[in-house]
């Protein structure tokens, strides 16, 4: 600390550093607090991403590798050879069955070919702060999916009934269930589900 006739403060140095240690101390604070949401966030977040990154297949809890059926299995990276990806890397599966590249079997049962009952209805849902609303399409659901894999358990057939947010699908509930597992991560594409802009938000896509 240099005085204003230009002498070093001998007396005074230690209040401005006890002053520098409050204001550190204060912006620690504030980074914690801020930070608490945040994290609150980021974990279901980064777990999601992680389900991804490792497709069960490839995890040892899964997969027996001393069963005799481990070396005729095929790995993801074959399996997914050839599949169309989204702008994330990852098998864009909706291209892949709109493109007929797969035709999933509705049933394992060899001769037996079910029709899918198709159900082409939208519901829309509002509850998205400054998100695009969300557009749930039954439509490409029932595609591959019956009604019983949603309801009544994870949906009840009304709409309105279900208090949905992101921490809840991040840690597996509604959407969560299947979308971050078996279907596409909510880390990646916002858009693909908040499809409806309104007032202030924007189509960013
Ligand atoms: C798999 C579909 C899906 C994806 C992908 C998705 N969301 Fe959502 N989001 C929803 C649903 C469903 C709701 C609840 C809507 C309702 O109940 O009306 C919601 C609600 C929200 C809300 C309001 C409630 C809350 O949790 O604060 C915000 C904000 C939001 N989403 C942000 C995002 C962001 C940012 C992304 C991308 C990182 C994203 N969402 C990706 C389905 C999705
Ligand atoms: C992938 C999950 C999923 C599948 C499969 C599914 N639904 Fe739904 N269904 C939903 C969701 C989500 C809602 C809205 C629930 C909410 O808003 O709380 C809904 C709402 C409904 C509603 C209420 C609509 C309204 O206007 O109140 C009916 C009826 C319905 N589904 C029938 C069906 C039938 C019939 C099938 C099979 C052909 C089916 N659903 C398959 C997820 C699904
Ligand atoms: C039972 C499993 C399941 C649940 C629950 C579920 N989904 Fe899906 N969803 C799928 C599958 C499987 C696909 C197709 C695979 C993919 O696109 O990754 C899909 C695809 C989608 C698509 C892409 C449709 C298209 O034409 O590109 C949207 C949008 C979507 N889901 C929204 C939602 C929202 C919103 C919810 C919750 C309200 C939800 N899903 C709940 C399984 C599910």
């Amino acid at each position: 600390m240099l005085t204003a006739n230009g002498r070093p403060n001998n007396n005074h140095h230690q209040i401005p550093s006890v002053m520098f240690k409050l204001r550190l101390i204060a912006i620690v604070a504030a980074t914690c607090f801020l930070a608490v949401p945040a994290i609150d966030w980021l974990i279901p977040l980064a777990r999601a991403q992680a389900f991804i990154l490792t497709p069960a297949a490839e995890d040892p809890d899964v997969l027996d590798a001393n069963s005799p059926a481990d070396p005729v299995l095929q790995l993801p990276a074959e399996a997914f050879l050839g599949l169309p990806l989204d702008r994330k890397g990852a098998v864009d599966w909706m291209q892949a069955l709109n493109s007929g590249i797969i035709a999933p079997r509705t049933t394992t049962r060899q001769m037996v070919m079910e029709e899918m009952e198709i159900l082409d209805q939208d519901v829309i849902m509002k509850n998205t702060r400054d998100m695009p609303y969300v557009k749930f399409p039954h439509k490409p659901h029932t595609r591959w999916l019956s009604c019983s894999n949603c309801h009544n358990e994870i949906f009840a057939t009304k709409t309105g009934s279900s208090q949905i947010n992101m921490r809840k699908i991040f840690l597996g509930e509604y959407c969560g269930v299947c979308h971050g597992k078996v279907a596409f991560t909510p880390t990646n594409s916002c858009e693909r589900c908040h499809s409806v802009p309104h007032g202030s938000t924007k189509a960013w896509w």
